[in-house]
């Protein structure tokens, strides 16, 4: 959610901020701020807003140039967006300061102990608590006062610290919440999100939970809780700089809708074979596969909607009892989970909190864990007993594109690879989808040329108090991956209903002009999707039809897409592609912030 940086070394430390700050600004972005020390005196600069104004501030102020500092873009949790509550944070007299991800929990107790000490606080967060924690516990050894500090902290953290005793180091320490640390030709350099370093450096050193990392300007050292040295395992990072970059696009939503083709290409075409599919990643024997009795897939927000298809593929060709949960529900329920249930967690991230929560409680219940993230040494990749990577690239975007598609086009592998082995799916079918899976990247790439269509559509509807999409089977779930993508990005309500659920209430809201995106690419269904659609129409809504099935505009008196026709499997690939070109050019006439929609982070990574 938030962004950390940290940088120390031979180049002045603010524009290296600023740039990691760039990068990350996507995860959290209410306010921002940076610390840099010069001559022993750290400075803060902190704005409420965009890094913009954070780097007008900064502009506005004598030039400051620095070896050392941290910085951190801000998505509010306790305490209001504003300057005073931006981090960094500092004790009362500057000593040590403090950037934070995460959310201390018992902030509150440690607040009023700090209180009755006489300690003023400048904020309402959390994050002050750590300061002054470390300030109230200094020992004269920044190394053994953090430690000692961490030990009172309960919650999640990721920590950029720096103190005046030491003016030419910087610390770092993390739990739950990930940090990642790089050394360059010119210094070292700390950061919550891989992103920021790419411009530096291809090598990574992922910290692990209560690891202290020290960082001057030639190299950093790792302790672990028992203040022992430890050799960090360096980790190659493959993603590019240009990759996270827009490239001429007007949004980085835009470029990942493009993207989507390579993403779906990337991640299908390292498991399929001449002979069919193969997960190297996964254990080989059919006993291994047998062994389980059900399936539950758990994930947030448009992963849960990928979990819902996958939930409806996997029942259909694998024949086991699936359930699709939505992470943070799944973490606190008394669910069914035992050594015969395959766990599969869906997060592009990696790091969000609830699903972190859902897979560590399916492995203490015995299950085993399979992770699908896009985030290599993300804390779920970590942590999962298997990991399944997507190959979709850096995704920026808050909301996402390409990481969906990706997403979807592994679970078609791991359906179609998992179907086989257990012999249900004949080799006719087999053999077809696997011909039409090949080929799906140049059917998403055909469907997203008409991407410009959708303007006209955007202009004619982008004032509708309300949208509904609707369809049956897995169209009803893409329906909500539309549904949403919509909401997040142009603001507008918008609700997705299996079609024949419509009249069970929903139905009154329709009225004159009310926009309705009707999806049908299931041909045994498309007779009852159409009784659906005249429902509505019937009703006055301005019908958009997106199919697969030949019809005419004239045969429905309203707008028709015509969808390459697909095996019914695949069909969810390129069904959603017009839904997520709609809400774009519908957000992009409304004037919004379309790659950071209000209130709205990239990686959630609180409950
Ligand atoms: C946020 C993002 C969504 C994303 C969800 C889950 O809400 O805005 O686009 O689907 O988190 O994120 P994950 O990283 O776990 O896929």
């Amino acid at each position: 959610m938030c962004g950390i940086v940290g940088y120390v070394g031979k180049s002045n430390a603010v524009p290296i901020l600023l740039e990691g700050l760039s990068a990350l600004e996507y995860r959290g972005y209410d306010s921002a701020g940076i610390c840099v020390m010069k001559n022993g005196t750290p400075t803060t600069i902190k704005e409420k807003g965009r890094l913009s104004d954070l780097k007008q501030a900064i502009a506005a102020t004598p030039a400051i140039s620095s070896a050392l500092g941290i910085g951190h873009t801000r998505w509010a949790t306790h305490g209001a967006p504003s300057a005073h509550n931006a981090h960094p944070h500092s004790s009362e007299n500057d000593f040590y300061t403090v950037v934070h991800n995460g959310i201390i929990e018992n902030y509150i107790s440690l607040k009023e102990m700090l209180l009755e000490q006489g300690v003023r606080f400048q904020s309402e967060t959390d994050t002050e608590v750590i300061a002054h924690l470390l300030n109230h516990n200094h020992t004269g050894n920044p190394m053994e006062t953090i430690f000692k500090t961490i030990r009172q902290l309960e919650g999640s953290y990721a920590l950029g610290i720096i103190c005046k005793a030491e003016p030419d180091t910087l610390y770092a320490i993390r739990c739950e919440s990930p940090l990642i640390v790089g050394k360059c030709s010119h210094g070292t350099l700390l950061a919550s999100d891989i992103t920021a370093l790419l411009p530096h450096t291809s090598q990574a050193y992922l910290l692990e939970n209560h690891q202290l990392c020290v960082m001057n300007e030639r190299d950093f050292f790792v302790y672990s809780e028992e203040q022992e040295q430890i050799t960090p395992t360096p980790f190659p990072v493959d993603w590019t700089v240009e990759s996270a970059q827009k490239q001429g696009y007007d949004h980085f939503m835009l470029k990942e809708i493009y993207e989507q083709a390579t993403a779906v290409k990337q991640t299908v075409q390292c498991r399929l074979f001449e002979e069919g599919i193969c997960f190297n990643e996964l254990p080989q024997s059919n006993q291994w596969l047998m062994g389980f009795r059900s399936i539950q897939i758990a994930a947030c927000g448009s992963a849960y909607h990928v979990a819902l298809l996958g939930k409806d593929m996997l029942e259909t060709y694998v024949r086991l009892p699936v359930s699709a949960e939505i992470a943070s529900e799944y973490r606190y329920r008394n669910t069914l989970t035992n050594p015969q249930t395959l766990f599969i967690a869906i997060s592009q991230s990696g790091e969000t909190a609830d699903t972190l929560a859902a897979l560590r409680k399916a492995k203490k219940n015995g299950a085993c864990c399979v992770a699908i993230c896009n985030v290599m040494g993300s804390s779920l990749a970590r942590e999962a007993d298997y990991v399944l990577y997507t190959y979709a690239g850096p995704e920026i975007s808050v909301a996402t594109t390409k990481a969906y598609s990706a997403q979807l086009a592994l679970l078609y592998l791991l359906t179609l690879s998992f179907s086989h082995r257990l012999g249900h799916l004949g080799q006719e079918e087999w053999e077809e989808i696997l011909e039409q899976l090949k080929a799906l990247p140049k059917q998403i790439s055909r469907v997203i040329a008409d991407t410009p269509r959708w303007v006209s559509y955007a202009e004619q509807f982008h004032n509708a108090k309300q949208f509904f999409f609707l369809g049956r089977g897995m169209d009803c779930f893409t329906g909500m991956e539309g549904a949403l993508k919509l909401k997040e990005i142009s603001y507008l309500p918008a609700e997705s209903y299996p079609a024949g659920e419509l009249k069970h209430g929903p139905i009154s809201l329709i009225e004159e002009g009310t926009p309705v995106i009707v999806l049908s690419t299931d041909k045994r269904l498309f007779p009852k999707v159409l009784s659906n659609l005249r429902e509505v129409q019937s009703r006055g809504a301005q019908v958009l039809l997106i199919t697969n099935y030949p019809i005419g505009e004239t045969d429905i008196a309203g707008e028709v897409y015509l969808l390459p026709d697909l095996h019914p499997l695949l069909m969810p690939s390129v069904s959603v592609l017009p839904l997520q070109a709609i809400a774009y050019h519908i957000a992009k006439v409304r004037g919004c912030d379309i790659d950071k929609p209000r209130n709205l982070a990239k990686s959630v990574t609180v409950e």
